[in-house]
């Protein structure tokens, strides 16, 4: 979810910088120091929230769930764990909250991905959604942030849809650093706004579901008729709308994609190939994802689980275009027709035979018969389907895809002593992804699986108390980012789940003894 290749520097950059005042130290560092007191299990977590004068954003909604879950646990290891992930957006990412110029009613927020110091169309939303679970009424404190966000996305949706990270507004006042990485790219975009413009088609998907997580959770119609959110869907539908067109017209004519990228990068996965273009693609309803959710460069450019996400939250944020008086007439009608042709195209050309002959989802395909079978750790993936609440876990083909997802037949699983995961190319094979063991147990029914996965995530982060972005299976002490704002929030998602769906789990010990005793009983 970031250049690669720009990593450290980018984190020296924002350590350098600093997040608060200068009293407070900046979260990059202070994330790469445990912190006492530890938890009292065997695992020993460091505290991690920076102190009270630190914290970027106070919600007593946030807080009260801390106690809820503290009341529910037994685990000390495991509520460590959530008390310092569940509030990492807040207490850390949110670097600035206001009005927009034009409008002293717009609210804004700009939410840092963590160690970079940029805001991403995709973490923004996974960082804050988390919060609705104890987001109650349009007038919490939480409320704002949501709106804040979604403002602020909508704006970027706006100026620059393909583009997926973003610099601070100007009326933050933040000295924001242009990116001085080299990029060719089309359509061009002011570089004093955006940060990264890899076009990652599950930013679309994200902004349309953090908008139906406020509008379920508030009921607030209202909010979405006021400022740009109607104007930003007009931009998400066109932009899709031009990355579905297939190469060649029907005459076989080439016709050249909306949008290319180019960059000088170490990486194949930084840069699109056929220059800047990337695969040939062929009409399938579905539209094209150049870049994945990790900012790799697709293969295939329809990528399944970006496509499942857009189809499933264009036909549900439909149902709040309908009820505003403002919105042009028709243009729910047009979201529910695109969100059916991406099903269609998804169910025609994305379901495909496994070399075990079973039916399941590629991963990516180009319409043409190309097709890419793995997982990636990053969400939206195939792993993920149910939680995008695109199709329910028991569809036949998605327990096919999951079993595939979770073994070795996947060339991205990862798998050791110290956690079995999927993993991702943004980094390398062996190294396993906790927000895929966190996906796991969000998708399953299964109790051992659950737990077994959270046990996974408890001993993986080398006693940080944070959840890193990638852990070497066989090698806790071998792990990238400190700072991972969007591994935290899901974190912290699941347990609020299970503290809802299953609140019994979050009884268990956690220890390792009580592991062994398990998994004995169970052989
Ligand atoms: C959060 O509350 C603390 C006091 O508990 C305060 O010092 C801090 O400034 C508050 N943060 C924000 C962003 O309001
Ligand atoms: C925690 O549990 C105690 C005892 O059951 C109860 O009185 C208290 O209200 C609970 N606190 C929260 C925050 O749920
Ligand atoms: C307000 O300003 C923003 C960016 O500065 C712009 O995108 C938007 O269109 C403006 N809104 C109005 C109603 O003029
Ligand atoms: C690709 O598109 C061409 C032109 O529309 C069509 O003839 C061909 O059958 C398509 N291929 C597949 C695999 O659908
Ligand atoms: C799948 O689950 C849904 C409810 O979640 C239920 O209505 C449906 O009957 C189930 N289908 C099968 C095949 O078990």
């Amino acid at each position: 979810m970031l250049p690669r290749n720009a990593t450290r520097f980018l984190a020296a950059v924002a350590a350098a910088a600093g997040l608060a005042s200068a009293s407070c130290s900046s979260y990059a560092s202070y994330s790469q120091y445990r912190h006492e007191p530890y938890s009292t299990g065997a695992y020993a977590l460091s505290y991690q929230r920076p102190e009270p004068a630190c914290r970027t954003f106070n919600s007593t909604a946030v807080e009260d769930g801390i106690l809820r879950i503290k009341n529910l646990t037994t685990d000390p290891d495991l509520f460590r764990l959530f008390e310092n992930t569940y509030p990492n957006t807040i207490d850390t990412a949110i670097k600035w909250r206001g009005f927009a110029a034009n409008n002293s009613e717009e609210e804004l927020a700009f939410i840092i991905t963590g160690d970079i110091d940029a805001m991403w169309i995709r973490d923004s939303a996974n960082q804050v959604a988390p919060y609705r679970s104890v987001l109650k009424n349009k007038d919490d404190d939480l409320a704002s942030l949501f709106r804040g966000a979604i403002n602020m996305q909508a704006r970027y949706l706006i100026l620059s849809p393909y583009c997926n990270a973003f610099l601070p507004p100007p009326e933050a006042n933040l000295n924001a650093q242009p990116n001085g990485a080299v990029y060719s790219v089309t359509p061009p975009y002011d570089r004093n706004v955006v940060f990264t413009c890899n076009f990652e088609l599950d930013d679309f998907g994200a902004f349309l579901q953090l908008s139906h997580d406020y509008y379920t959770r508030t009921g607030d119609v209202d909010f979405f008729g006021k400022f740009q959110w109607i104007h930003a869907v007009q931009s998400i539908l066109s932009a899709s709308e031009a990355l579905r067109k297939p190469t060649y017209a029907p005459n076989g004519e080439w016709m050249p994609p909306a949008y290319t990228f180019q960059s000088q990068t170490m990486t194949a996965f930084g840069t699109l190939g056929n220059n800047g273009m990337s695969y040939p693609v062929n009409e399938t309803g579905m539209v094209r994802a150049p870049f994945r959710p990790s900012d790799d460069a697709a293969i295939y450019d329809f990528q399944i689980p970006a496509n499942m996400m857009l189809s499933r939250y264009l036909e549900s944020t439909a149902g709040i275009m309908e009820k505003l008086p403002n919105a042009p007439k028709g243009l729910a009608r047009e979201m529910r027709d695109m969100a059916e042709g991406i099903r269609a195209g998804i169910e025609q050309f994305g379901v495909v035979t496994a070399p075990n002959g079973q039916r399941i989802f590629a991963y990516e395909v180009d319409g043409f018969g190309g097709q890419n079978l793995m997982d990636d750790a990053n969400i939206p993936s195939l792993l993920s389907a149910p939680s995008l609440g695109y199709l329910d876990a028991n569809d036949t083909v998605y327990q096919n895809t999951r079993r595939f997802v979770l073994s070795r037949s996947n060339p991205w699983w990862c798998q050791g002593p110290v956690i079995n995961a999927v993993g991702s190319p943004h980094i390398k094979p062996g190294a396993a992804w906790p927000m895929a063991a966190i996906m796991r147990a969000m998708t399953s029914d299964d109790d051992d699986e659950i737990i077994n996965s959270i046990w996974e995530v408890l001993q993986s982060t080398d006693q940080y108390g944070l959840i890193h972005e990638s852990v070497n299976s066989f090698d806790a002490t071998k792990w990238t980012r400190s700072w991972f704002g969007w591994g935290n929030a899901v974190f912290g998602q699941l347990i609020m789940e299970l503290a809802e769906r299953k609140p019994e789990l979050l009884k268990e010990s956690f220890q390792p003894r009580h592991r062994d005793l398990r998994q004995e009983h169970r052989n």
